[in-house]
């Protein structure tokens, strides 16, 4: 099946489809920003499947995915298109010494000359497309402003050129972790979606999704170790990738128990903080090896 989610269910069904386990919140926006045309802005912490989502209602609409990383310093240069200066130069200089002004400038100010980015891209597509538009909190808010254009007209002005405008609406999704408020303005055009992490019961089935051949038990006791640590005061407590990540490495050291010593081997691979593995190592370290943990955390 391809096209657009015609309900909540099969949204969830065809990103599940697609590798992505999405709960209620997840697969009713999925299901509404289609219908809508608006975009979703997609907040939470680090790791916790923002980037995926987008990249699996890519994979599960047959839409092609147009994404623009964002970073300090981003422009209109590098986000929505710029001129290839070099080749309009040469273009001047092959040209004869007695062509017009005018002729020059009609030659050098077409498509030829210009190098498409991200947001041009989305919006001159032919077929419709998934648009990421990721880390939107490490720009400043003047691009944000740019983007407010973008996202409500659905249309980009060149000067030389006219103005273009979306053939096929464009889905677009926008992720932030955060690191700064964004603006009121961007937030009412935008559906809202706050991804957490998942419950104990998702995220024993997102592990194994990825990692499958994984023995069941232990899944489920790394699942219930990483929430523990979780529950720490942790600088940086550990996401849904680097649950996956424990689990590949277990898989491959042939671990048959997550015990004390092989979370203190391992530990390096879910928290990356020296405070954070003092921490861990004390709290949970300690209960694993008193065998006390099944009990605690249920
Ligand atoms: N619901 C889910 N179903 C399947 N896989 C998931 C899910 N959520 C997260 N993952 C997996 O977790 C990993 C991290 O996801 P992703 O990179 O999308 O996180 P993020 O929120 O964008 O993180 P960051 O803020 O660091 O960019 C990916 O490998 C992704 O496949
Ligand atoms: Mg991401």
């Amino acid at each position: 099946m391809s096209g657009e989610f015609t309900s909540i269910d099969e949204a969830r069904e065809r990103l599940g489809g697609v590798g992505y386990l999405a709960d209620e919140p997840a697969s009713l926006v999925s299901f509404l920003a289609a219908r809508l045309g608006k975009p979703v802005l997609v907040e939470g912490p680090a790791g916790v499947g923002k980037t995926e989502l987008a990249k699996a209602i890519s994979r599960a609409t047959d839409r092609r995915l147009i994404r623009l990383q964002c970073y300090e310093g981003l422009d209109e240069a590098k986000a929505l298109y710029e001129w290839n200066y070099r080749k309009q130069l040469l273009r001047i200089q092959t040209e004869a010494a007695d062509t017009g002004w005018q002729e020059v400038k009609d030659d050098i100010f077409g498509e030829e000359f210009m190098l498409a980015r991200p947001l041009l891209n989305a919006i001159s597509a032919e077929e419709p497309v998934v648009l990421l538009i990721d880390e939107i909190d490490k720009t400043d808010q003047e691009f944000e402003a740019l983007l407010l254009e973008v996202l409500s007209e659905f249309q980009i002005s060149i000067p030389e050129m006219g103005v273009v405008e979306a053939r096929t609406q464009p889905l677009v999704l926008l992720t932030s972790n955060n690191s700064r408020e964004l603006t009121e303005a961007l937030k009412r055009r935008c559906l809202y979606l706050w991804l957490d992490y998942p419950t104990i019961e998702r995220e024993l089935e997102i592990v194994r999704l990825h990692a499958p051949e994984l023995d069941q038990a232990v899944a489920r006791k790394l699942v219930e170790v990483i929430h523990m640590v979780r529950s720490l005061d942790l600088k940086k407590p550990p996401s849904i990738a680097e649950s996956i990540d424990w689990a590949r490495a277990l898989l491959l050291l042939g671990a048959e128990d997550v015990d004390q010593a092989v979370l203190e081997r391992t530990m390096s691979i879910i928290v990356k903080h020296r405070t954070d593995l003092d921490l861990v190592a004390e709290r949970v370290g300690v209960k694993l090896g008193d065998g006390l943990f099944g009990r605690q955390a249920g």
